[in-house]
């Protein structure tokens, strides 16, 4: 209610001046207690407890600014980043457009972020703080070799992480998604994992791994055999995407990641696909296009073990969490689910 009048005042601010505005909203708001989350929505995955299924997904609090804030708005567990080793300021503005139309976003914002050594302070300060905070590493564009960046950041950040998140299907850093073939892909995990084992032995946090929806069959073979063979905590289906499906808004040239309702079916689709190629193996994180507790509990139904949402906070503002778990909890009951974990993958 309170959402819809003030969002006309913040769509006539650019959308990474209102981004902006909404982080210091959360920042000065402080971090309330998480709500409560009915039982039923408790769910565990990679030997984590999520009070509840619904997450906020990376790119909204790029340097671990406000995890606590986000998990007090309900969301059940919050992804941080993406952080990368060096700070760097990503591409020139602008370069993040509502397409209101469409209910979208594009944005070719290039991993802008203050870097490893600020998010370690703010991290740190909230380590002893219950709540499930992913943490999302990158490499820095001009790295001269990236895997060697997500293996610092690895290192730096599992001490600190509830997972780690390695993303390599950013768009908008070039060559990056490179990092999703074969070859590539098993020497980076090989490389995170053992920086993960240098800092935490034999413990340490489950990595996942985030994918982008763009990808032929045979990647998708590879990517989920992979992770298999290296037990990753779960796989994060998807990044946004590059392709373009019949846009209405003035901004649907631009270049970028494109994300919100417009990539739903496509993120639904990459998210059977996975469960297909993984047999259920490798959990799944259902991502891209969710904007209702219908939509969540497809992507679940589909083989989500848990969803994010980004974009469709922009346009149903920061009580979407809360909504769509009380739509989650009513779906179950329709359907007959006890639990979520009974309900994923019997579409
Ligand atoms: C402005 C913006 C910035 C993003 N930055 C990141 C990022 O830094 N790292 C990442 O893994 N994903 C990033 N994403 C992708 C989202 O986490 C998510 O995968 C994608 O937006 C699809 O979900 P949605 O349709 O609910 O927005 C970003 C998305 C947006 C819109």
């Amino acid at each position: 209610m309170l959402y819809s009048l003030i969002r006309p005042a913040l769509f006539r601010l650019d959308a990474e001046s209102a981004h902006g505005l909404a982080l210091k909203s959360l920042k000065l708001a402080g971090t309330t207690r998480a709500p409560a989350s009915p039982a039923a929505l408790s769910t565990r995955v990679a030997g984590i407890r999520f009070p509840n299924p619904v997450g906020m997904a990376a790119g909204f609090d790029k340097d671990g600014e406000v995890p606590d804030a986000l998990l007090g708005l309900g969301f059940g567990f919050a992804e941080v980043g993406s952080i990368t080793p060096l700070p760097q300021s990503g591409n020139p503005k602008p370069r993040l457009f509502r397409l209101v139309e469409d209910r979208a976003v594009i944005n070719r914002m290039g991993f802008n972020n203050r870097g490893a050594q600020v998010a370690l302070q703010g991290l740190a300060a909230r380590k002893d703080r219950p709540g499930v905070v992913g943490i999302n590493i990158g490499a820095n564009k001009d790295a001269a070799d990236r895997i060697a960046d997500y293996a610092t950041m690895a290192r730096l950040m599992a001490p600190l992480a509830t997972y780690l998140a390695v993303n390599i299907s950013s768009p908008n850093t070039p060559g990056l998604r490179a990092l999703q073939d074969e070859s590539a892909l098993t020497g980076l995990l090989d490389a995170v994992l053992e920086a993960r084992g240098e800092v935490c032995g034999e413990g340490g946090p489950p990595v996942f791994l985030k994918v982008a929806p763009d990808l032929e069959p045979a990647d998708i073979d590879a990517i989920a055999r992979i992770a298999v063979e290296k037990r990753l905590g779960a796989l994060i289906v998807s990044n946004t995407t590059i392709s373009r499906p019949a846009l209405n808004s003035a901004h649907r040239g631009e270049t970028g990641g494109l994300s919100g309702a417009p990539l739903r079916d496509l993120a639904q689709q990459r998210l059977r696909d996975f469960r297909k190629a993984t047999g259920g193996a490798v959990p799944l994180v259902g991502v891209g296009g969710i904007a209702t507790a219908e939509d969540a509990w497809a992507r679940i139904r589909a083989g989500a073990s848990l969803v994010q949402v980004y974009s469709a906070m922009v346009y149903e503002g920061p009580g979407i969490a809360r909504a769509i778990c009380k739509g989650l909890e009513a779906l179950m009951k329709r359907d007959g689910f006890a639990s979520i974990a009974e309900a994923v993958g019997t579409e």
